[in-house]
């Protein structure tokens, strides 16, 4: 089979630290693999100005995949490198469905007291291109004891109609076959009413999946009390953001859960990483956990039509967090990477 062509944007902090293992695995996976490094992040902009120049945008359409460490730093003021290149790359590749499985592993330790692995095992569909990521906004006498701050929520029906089908079409694949809409509706009447009734339309194609909806402040509570009610969550940009950093709390930590910014046309490459940020406060310590990011480059795979090779992954990660079930003794970020990829390899 051809060579799996593979940009890769190691960016900020731990990005390049769990970047790097993440290759690891892919490597040892036995597909062949051509990966192009990016220089893109907190470096090149203090060096260059640049957070996502036009034309590398214009290389990194012709990729078949992208994955992603991390962006951010503090030395750069918020939002620059978070808008201007991450968000950038999910909006021109029109990554609308964000994809954020939400899965307890056996042998995990989940805050939430007797837990059993398979009431945590649900799938968050984050929409990735409207909402308030995209809306319009302002400032008014700025600085002044009188500002005034505004930014608006953009949602088109174009925009939810596509997230929503995807979220049926994997609800509908699933053992349990539930949906449920997690927004605001009781507040956000306008926003929330064009979800909550693309949702109902949607569902009479759809028969065989039962349909549910959680303002998203009781989802929080739902995710934390009873986990076991969700199976696909269908939500906008924010709310997603916001329950998926929750999610990933419950079901183990930050350092697990992965991710995959989808364009399901195939009209733009999708791009992966895991959910979580630069982590400033670990990085280059070693600390940071990859498997996030080893578990991003088994969704990459799979989304690439690879599914045995994703499913070997998947089981060497979950082999992996079995030992570390069993007393092994903590380990640093390569070391972590070292041992999946032997199980990978082995
Ligand atoms: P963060 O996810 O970077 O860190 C939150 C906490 O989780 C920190 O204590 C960190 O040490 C810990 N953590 C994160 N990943 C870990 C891992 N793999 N192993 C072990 N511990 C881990 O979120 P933050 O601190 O809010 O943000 C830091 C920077 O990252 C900011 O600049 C933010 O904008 C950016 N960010 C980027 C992304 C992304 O690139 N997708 C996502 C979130 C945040
Ligand atoms: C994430 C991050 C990003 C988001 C930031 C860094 C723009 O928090 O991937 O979850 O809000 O989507
Ligand atoms: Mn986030």
């Amino acid at each position: 089979s051809r060579n799996i062509r593979l940009a890769v944007i190691p960016g900020d902090g731990i990005g390049t630290e769990v970047v790097a293992e993440g290759l690891k695995v892919l490597e040892a996976v036995g597909t062949k693999i051509e990966p192009t490094h990016y220089d893109l992040g907190a470096a090149r902009y203090h060096r260059t100005g640049e957070t996502l120049p036009d034309s590398v945008l214009q290389e990194l359409r012709g990729y078949d995949a992208i994955l992603l460490g991390a962006v951010g730093d503090p030395s750069v003021p918020p939002g620059i490198l978070e808008r201007d290149l991450l968000l950038r790359l999910r909006f021109e590749f029109d990554h609308y469905v964000n994809l954020r499985p939400v899965k307890l592993f056996p042998g995990v330790r989940t805050p939430l007291a007797d837990t059993p692995p398979e009431n945590i095992d649900m799938i968050v569909v984050r929409e990735g291109t409207e909402g308030l990521y995209a809306g319009t906004g302002g400032a008014m006498r700025r600085g002044t004891p009188h500002e005034i701050a505004t930014q608006e929520s953009l949602n088109t029906a174009y925009g939810v109609e596509r997230v929503v089908r995807y979220a049926f079409d994997k609800a509908q694949s699933r053992p349990r076959k539930k949906l449920t809409l997690v927004h605001k509706t009781n507040v956000l009447t306008y926003a929330g009413d064009l979800w909550q009734r693309t949702v109902n339309r949607v569902a009479a194609e759809y028969p065989e999946v039962s349909v549910d909806y959680s303002h998203i402040d009781a989802a929080s509570m739902f995710f934390v009390t009873q986990p076991e009610r969700f199976d696909v969550v269908v939500t906008d940009n924010l709310f997603g953001d916001i329950i998926t950093d929750l999610g990933a709390a419950i079901a183990g930590g930050i350092g697990l859960a992965a991710s995959g910014n989808i364009n399901p046309t195939g009209a733009a490459p999708s791009m992966f990483e895991p959910v979580h940020g630069s982590a400033p406060d670990i990085a280059g310590q070693g600390k940071a956990d990859p498997t996030a990011t080893i578990l991003s480059v088994a969704m990459l795979l799979d989304h690439l039509g690879l599914s045995a090779e994703a499913a070997k992954v998947e089981q060497a990660v979950a082999a992996d967090i079995a030992a570390r079930a069993e007393g092994a003794a903590p380990r640093s970020t390569q070391q972590i990477g070292d041992d999946i990829t032997a199980r990978v390899a082995g």
